[in-house]
C-alpha cells in the first residue's frame, strides 16, 4: 500500500488521512506540525501516523499548512530526498502550482488538490465528505492516481486546465458557496422590517430556497429564474427600493446590484419586455458618490 504523509494535519489534513486510513487507500506516514501535540492529537484522531517522522518513505505528501505558511512550507521543502516519484499535493483553492517552482528538480510529481468543502469540525467532515468534489490540477500522472484515492473514500473528482486563474476560481466558489447565507441573511433582516422573525422568515421561505437551488443545479439559472425582475415589472422594483430605502440603505443597495444583475440574466431568459428590463437597469444604476 502506498504511503501517505500529512505537512500540517489540522483540519483538512487530519480529515483526508482518516478517510484515506480507515477506507485502506493510504499508511498512514509522517505527521508534521509545528507543534508536538498537534501531530499527536492528528495521530489519535486519524488512528494512525508517525508524529515527526521522515518524509523519506512517502509515496504522496500533501502539504495543507493554512496559506499564508504555504508557499515558504513548499520552498523549504527543496533539496528534501523524496522517494523517487513521489506526489506532493497542496490542498488550497487560492494558490496554484506555481508554488511548486522551487521543487521542479526534486523528481516528485506535483499537484494542487482542492477539495471543495468548508472543513469546520474534522469528526462532522469525515461524517460529510461523501460527495464532495476535489479538483486536481498538476502532473499527469500524479492527477490520476489522487483521482482514484478521493474517489475510493466517495468523493468526485475533476481536472482543471493548466492555465486556471486560481484566484477568479476561488473567487467563483465564494461568490457561489460563500456569499448565499450572506443573501439570506439579507432576506432575513428585510423580513424583521416587515415585523416577521427569523424563524418564521426560514420557515416562509425554506421551501422556495431548496426548489430554486435544485432548479438552478438542474436547468441553470437564466431558466430556473422567476419573479417581478424575471417578469420585467419595474413598478414592483421601485416599490421595493423605495420601501428598502426608507428602511436601511445598506440592504436597498444590495438588493439594487442584484436587482440589477437579474435583469442582465432576464433578458438572457428572453421572457420579459426589453422596456422594463431597461426600465429595471434606470431604476438600479448604481449612485454617483
Ligand atoms: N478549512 C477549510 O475549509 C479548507 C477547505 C479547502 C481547502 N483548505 C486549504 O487547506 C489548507 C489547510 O487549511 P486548514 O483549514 O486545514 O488549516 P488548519 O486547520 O489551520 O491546519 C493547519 C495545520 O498546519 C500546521 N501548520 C501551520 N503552520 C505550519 C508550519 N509553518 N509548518 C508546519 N505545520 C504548520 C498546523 O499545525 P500547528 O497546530 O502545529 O500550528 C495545523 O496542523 C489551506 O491551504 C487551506 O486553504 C481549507
Amino acid at each position: 500500500m502506498k504511503r501517505l504523509a500529512v505537512i500540517g494535519p489540522g483540519r483538512v489534513g487530519r480529515t483526508l488521512a482518516r478517510l484515506f486510513h480507515t477506507a485502506g487507500v493510504f499508511e498512514i506516514g509522517a505527521l508534521v506540525a509545528r507543534q508536538d501535540e498537534t501531530a499527536r492529537q492528528a495521530a489519535a484522531f486519524i488512528g494512525a501516523g508517525e508524529p515527526g517522522g521522515g518524509l523519506d518513505a512517502a509515496d504522496i505528501i500533501l502539504v495543507s499548512v493554512p496559506d499564508p505558511a504555504l508557499e515558504s512550507m513548499i520552498a523549504g521543502l527543496a533539496g528534501t530526498p523524496f522517494k523517487p516519484g513521489a506526489i506532493i499535493a497542496h490542498t488550497s483553492g487560492a494558490l496554484g502550482p506555481e508554488l511548486f517552482a522551487p521543487l521542479a528538480d526534486s523528481g516528485a510529481r506535483m499537484v494542487c488538490a482542492h477539495p471543495v468543502k468548508a472543513f469546520s469540525d474534522p469528526a462532522r467532515s469525515v461524517a460529510t465528505f461523501a460527495g464532495t468534489m476535489t479538483t486536481l490540477q498538476g502532473e499527469a500522472g500524479a492527477r490520476a492516481a489522487l483521482a482514484e484515492a478521493f474517489q475510493a473514500i466517495g468523493g468526485q473528482t475533476l481536472d482543471l486546465p493548466d492555465g486556471t486563474d486560481r484566484t477568479l476560481y476561488h473567487a467563483a466558489i465564494v461568490f457561489m458557496a460563500n456569499h448565499l447565507p450572506t443573501l439570506v441573511q439579507a432576506g432575513l433582516e428585510t423580513f424583521a422590517r416587515a415585523g416577521i422573525s427569523g424563524a418564521d422568515g426560514l420557515a416562509i421561505t425554506g421551501p422556495i430556497l431548496r426548489d430554486t437551488l435544485e432548479a438552478v443545479l438542474e436547468r441553470g439559472p437564466a431558466a430556473a429564474l422567476t419573479g417581478p425582475v424575471a417578469r420585467g415589472d419595474a413598478a414592483m422594483i421601485a416599490r421595493h427600493l423605495e420601501k428598502l430605502g426608507q428602511a436601511d440603505t445598506e440592504l436597498a443597495s444590495l438588493y439594487a446590484a442584484l436587482a440589477r444583475a437579474t435583469a442582465d440574466l432576464s433578458a438572457e431568459k428572453g421572457e420579459a419586455s426589453v422596456e422594463g428590463l431597461l426600465a429595471i437597469r434606470e431604476l438600479t444604476a448604481p449612485k454617483a458618490d
